[in-house]
């Protein structure tokens, strides 16, 4: 009697081991499927983070960046004058920084002033006016004033304060000068 009710002890227990196995793997399943169903799976991308392109930490103040500070230049009219009386052009006009600038020139400045700066892009009349780098009064005006419009922009014309870099905005100024040079000296022969 002991040993029946031993054997039949144990094929119960072991029923009971199995059924709870294969009811938590049941369960395991349905759990997983409905899981999928709910918003868990995308709390990475809920975490609190910082906004793209923000510093972990703001620099330490009065840090300076190693490619030096400029002056406060705004699009302003005002501004642009005044900083083409404190700005002196740095980069000498080697054919070196005119053909940068003229690779700059190609990309950045030509659908508005035209490959040969004359105002006649395939921008004009569409979005923006014409304007001419030729012309007596930017001639006269100094490096400074041409440097800040780039870096600033003007009444129309973007600013490229972001988009290049100081050399760059410089080569430009050697390039823009070099044009009205070329243009200047056609002009006389003609
Ligand atoms: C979206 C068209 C556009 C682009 C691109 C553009 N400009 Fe201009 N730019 C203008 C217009 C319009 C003016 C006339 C003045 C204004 O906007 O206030 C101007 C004016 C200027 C002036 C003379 C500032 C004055 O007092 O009139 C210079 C120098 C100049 N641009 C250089 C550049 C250079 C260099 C680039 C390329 C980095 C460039 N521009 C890109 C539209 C443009």
């Amino acid at each position: 009697m002991v040993k029946v009710f031993r054997h039949h002890a144990g094929t119960g227990s072991h029923g009971r081991v199995w059924s709870r196995v294969i009811l938590s793997l049941g369960l395991g399943l349905f759990c997983a499927t409905f899981a999928h169903a709910l918003p868990w799976n995308d709390d990475m991308y809920w975490q609190p983070e910082l906004e793209a392109g923000t510093a972990a930490r703001p620099p330490v103040a009065d840090s300076v960046p190693t490619t030096g500070i400029e002056p406060p230049m705004s699009s302003r009219i005002t501004e642009r004058i005044k900083a083409g009386l404190r700005v002196r052009n740095p980069a000498e006009p080697t054919p070196q920084s005119i053909q940068n600038g003229e690779g700059l020139f190609r990309i950045y400045c030509a659908m508005c002033h035209g490959e040969q700066g004359r105002g006649d892009g395939q921008m004009v009349g569409k979005v923006v006016p014409s304007s001419d780098l030729h012309t007596e009064r930017i001639r006269n005006q100094k490096d400074g004033y041409l440097y800040a419009t780039i870096r600033s922009g003007g009444l129309v014309m973007p600013a490229y304060q972001h988009a290049l870099s100081t050399t760059e905005r410089w080569d430009l100024v050697n390039y823009v000068r070099h044009l009205q040079q070329q243009g200047a000296r056609r002009d006389q022969s003609q």
